[in-house]
């Protein structure tokens, strides 16, 4: 993929730039040239070749949405949820992200990075070489601190993916609170820390019935925008609060979920230039039927971002691969609309877009090769690992260990 710098809209976002039989030079971890794999080859001299075998060669997905540190998982929600019971109904009754808080709050930060680390491994083998990474499993100053350095030691120590920290305290109010005391105690204990020690680049906050209202959301966002945070956030997920119209007042980088945004929330994001991050696997993994209307945001000239939400609660998945898939059976999206939502989009709404998300001159070599001769097929084949090899910085960091299925 190549093409201009920044996010792709309407049209533009079927606009792939695939290079048949293409080759790329990469030097110093760096892409330094791409075009016919002749002249590749020709200009290579020095440089080792690796030959692909016809395979599909793309950008690393960008996972801009995702819960990675925590601890435990949600299978008894997940029966429940299977016999009938509604997400709102198991957090009621002892479910639900407290349930995983608790988890969270009791692990040592060695065995929460642990955890963290295995969580890793998977996006890797679905081809995903950058992630978005939140707190928000934590809700003591403690806690969310123990969660975003876990995150800031895997980029230490995991060469292998990127990642983006941000600061999720308003994800849910522990129940010995009043909402808007625990709102006071993000704002005025977390934030200053969390800003302090450079943990986060972004803040979050799940605005929902239950959670925290249009009120308390602005307050967060607004006193993390002035400690110097960029801002994304949960809204309009499972009721339409307006969310969407306040992620567009506050100027937020993006507007995630928006599975109950109306017409007006999606004008309100266009006039703000707020990135739409669709998450369909959650959708799927609530066993829900309503997605995001994502043709109407495209049509509108919003640049779409596809994104796992990979948390224990409603999308166990780190599969950018699933969420193509979904993407086109539910939400209608193009094979191409989706590829490109799913990296170069992605990269733009983390503000990477020069560096990473399209395989161009000047970008940084992290590339996934998948087991199979058209990018469509990635959308298609679903439910089956295609990775056959994924590359950071020009290292390969993943391998299939059985190479194809077939
Ligand atoms: O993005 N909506 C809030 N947070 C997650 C779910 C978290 C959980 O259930 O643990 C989400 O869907
Ligand atoms: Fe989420």
């Amino acid at each position: 993929m190549a093409g201009p710098a920044g996010p792709r809209r309407g049209a533009a976002m079927a606009e792939l730039s695939i290079i048949r039989d293409g080759g790329m030079l990469v030097t110093d971890g760096i892409i330094s040239q791409v075009g016919p794999s002749i002249e590749i080859e020709r200009a290579a001299r020095d440089h080792e070749v690796v030959d692909m075998g016809g395979r599909v060669v793309g950008p690393g997905f960008v996972d801009a949405h995702t819960h990675l540190v925590f601890a435990g998982n949600r299978i008894d929600d997940f029966e429940r949820r299977a016999q009938g019971e509604t997400y709102e109904q198991i957090a009621t009754a002892g479910g639900g992200i407290w349930s995983t808080v608790q988890k969270t709050r009791a692990a040592p930060e060695n065995e929460l990075l642990r955890q963290a680390r295995r969580h890793a491994r998977w996006f890797l083998a679905g081809g995903t070489t950058t992630i978005e990474a939140k707190s928000g499993y934590g809700l003591t100053l403690e806690s969310e601190l123990k969660i975003l350095r876990v995150i800031r030691q895997l980029q230490r120590e995991e060469p292998s993916l990127d990642y983006v920290p941000t600061f999720l305290g308003a994800h849910a109010v522990p129940p010995s609170y009043q909402p808007n005391d625990y709102v006071d105690l993000v704002i005025n204990e977390m934030l200053p820390d969390v800003t302090k020690e450079r943990l986060a680049e972004y803040a979050d906050v799940f605005c929902e019935k239950g959670y925290f209202n249009i009120e308390q959301s602005r307050r967060v966002l607004l006193a993390a925008q002035k400690a110097g945070l960029k801002l994304r956030g949960h809204v309009d997920q499972l009721t339409n609060s307006g969310g969407a119209i306040l992620m567009a007042e506050v100027g937020a980088t993006t507007a995630d979920h928006l599975e109950k945004t109306d017409e007006k929330g999606m004008a309100a994001l266009k006039a703000a230039n707020v990135q739409p991050v669709l998450l369909p696997a959650s959708v799927y993994g609530l066993g829900a039927s309503i997605y995001p209307r994502a043709r109407e945001m495209i049509e509108t000239g919003l640049a779409v971002v596809l994104a796992t939400d990979f948390n224990p609660g409603s999308s166990p998945t780190a599969s950018m691969l699933m969420v193509l898939s979904l993407a086109c059976t539910h939400l209608k999206m193009t094979p191409a609309e989706a590829f490109t939502a799913a990296t170069i989009n992605a990269a733009c709404s983390l503000g990477r877009g020069n560096q990473i998300g399209s395989l161009q001159p000047g970008k940084t070599a992290n590339f996934a090769v998948f087991d199979c001769q058209d990018y469509r097929e990635l959308a298609y084949w679903f439910g089956l690992p295609q990775t056959h090899a994924v590359y950071v910085r020009g290292e390969c960091v993943y391998r299939a260990r059985y190479g194809r299925l077939t």
